[in-house]
């Protein structure tokens, strides 16, 4: 059966690793929204991979990795990231292919994002152009992989874009003009790179499912992050739900038979924006710490607090999960107590309209100073952790049926 991997918080809640875990065996690892903004990481041994526009799993054996249409995509990151892979599985490259409908992340994109960034009253965001990218998307000006093998049609459209750019880098922000010669002729060189690994996505996948092939969708960002369910305005660009497959790669809704939902044992954001469980006191502080809590991508400290039952539950309904990858359990050892909001006091249930003002109400219960990371079996964990578990369970309405205790592949406890 064909499962999606989504995030239910802000992302980073442990998706690479969870993909690279349960890829095993599948035949197709498939990316549908997002782009290197996203930043997922998969241990082997010593070695850290981050995956940024590559799907995670490709790191087992045979798997086919697919960048769909939902993406964005920006080439010189793409060959930095299979520069970095060809080290360790020299297959790679006969094992990637892109979809001719993603659209380029250009130059100007990622320095309006910067820009804007820094000039305005910015969201926070990656700078990595993603959200500029996008609304070019949707004003129906954007630049396409597939139009990279029509250089007449590129330099056309690569024009157009890079002089209207430019009023708004010169008018409206007071910053240099960029040059369309120099841009025009480093993505010709891409595409002619870029050539072997272009495909028509839907096309692959739909007769990869005529013929039973086993494969993983792979969210990225995460529920609360999604440009219209989040909480918007502090999103990113793409839908980041489940429904999100669907579009970005060109395939009918029954092609997903199982959703299992990714999150934190505690939950953290990165960037600004409502967070109701945030504590900037010791608890936030000890988190960032024992879970080493910097961004993938920016290396930024993520803003850490204890888990928020109502947002997974939002975040669950609008996925389709019933079941829970529960990460990063182990960074809980040690807490005297451990806190976890089991609702708000002026809120029935999460609303991203008034995120801002919710008030969580908490349950606490004893912590636990046994090492969970070598732990396999259920069985095992201590009592308070079970306990911690079934209140997760109770208040969230899912069946934590994975429990991750370290970033090393082989720590998972399944039930
Ligand atoms: P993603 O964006 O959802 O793939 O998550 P990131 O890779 O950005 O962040 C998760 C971080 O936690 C990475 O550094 C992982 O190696 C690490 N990690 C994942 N699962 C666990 C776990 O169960 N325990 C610990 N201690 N670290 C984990
Ligand atoms: P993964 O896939 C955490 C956040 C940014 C910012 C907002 C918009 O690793 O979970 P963008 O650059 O997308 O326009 O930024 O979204 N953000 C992420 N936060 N994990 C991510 O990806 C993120 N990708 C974007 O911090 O608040
Ligand atoms: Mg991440």
């Amino acid at each position: 059966m064909n499962i999606a991997i989504v995030g239910l918080q802000w992302g980073d809640e442990g998706k690479g690793k969870v993909v690279d875990y349960l890829a095993q065996g599948f035949d197709i690892n498939c990316r549908f929204q997002g782009g290197p903004n996203a930043g997922h990481t998969v241990w082997r041994g010593e070695e850290k991979f981050v995956f940024h526009q590559i799907p995670s799993g490709v790191l087992n054996k045979n798997i086919i990795g697919i960048i769909g249409a939902g993406c964005v995509f920006d080439p010189a990151i793409f060959f930095e990231e299979i520069e970095n892979l060809k080290r360790y599985k020299e297959d790679i490259t006969e094992r990637i292919k892109i979809s001719k409908f993603c659209h380029l992340i250009m130059p100007y994109h990622i320095l309006l994002d910067k820009i804007k960034e820094e000039t305005t009253q910015g969201i926070g965001t990656t700078k990595k152009g993603i959200g500029v990218a996008y609304e070019d998307k949707y004003a129906r000006i954007g630049i396409r992989i597939g139009d990279l093998f029509y250089p007449e049609i590129f330099e056309k459209k690569l024009r157009a874009n890079v002089s209207r750019k430019n009023v708004i880098l010169m008018d409206i922000y007071r910053a240099e003009p960029i040059s369309d010669d120099e841009v025009f002729e480093r993505f010709i060189e891409y595409g002619e790179k870029l050539k072997p690994y272009v495909i028509d996505e839907s096309n692959f996948l739909n007769q990869a499912i005529r013929d039973n092939k086993k494969i993983i969708f792979e969210g990225a960002q995460g529920v609360l992050l999604d440009v219209d369910f989040g909480t918007y305005p502090y999103v990113t660009s793409s839908h980041t739900i489940t429904g999100g497959a669907y579009i970005g790669l060109g395939i009918p809704p029954a092609s997903i038979g199982r959703v299992i939902g990714v999150a934190k044992a505690y939950t953290t954001r990165v960037g600004n924006g409502p967070f109701p469980t945030e504590d900037k006191g010791e608890i936030g502080e000890q988190l960032r710490k024992a879970g080493n809590e910097y961004g993938s991508t920016t290396g930024r400290p993520r803003r850490c607090g204890p888990f928020d039952a109502s947002i997974v539950r939002y975040a669950a309904r609008l996925t389709g999960t019933k079941e829970l990858f529960l990460t990063k359990l182990d960074v809980l050892q040690g807490f005297e107590k451990i806190k976890v909001a089991v609702g708000y006091t002026n809120a029935k249930e999460f609303d991203p309209f008034i995120a801002e003002e919710l008030i969580p109400v908490y349950e606490e219960i004893p912590g636990f100073e046994e090492d969970i990371s070598q732990m396999r079996n259920f069985d095992e964990l201590p009592g308070e952790v079970k306990e911690y578990i079934k209140i997760i369970e109770h208040y969230t309405g899912l069946k934590v049926n994975y429990i991750s205790v370290g970033s090393q592949p082989e720590a998972v406890i399944r039930r």
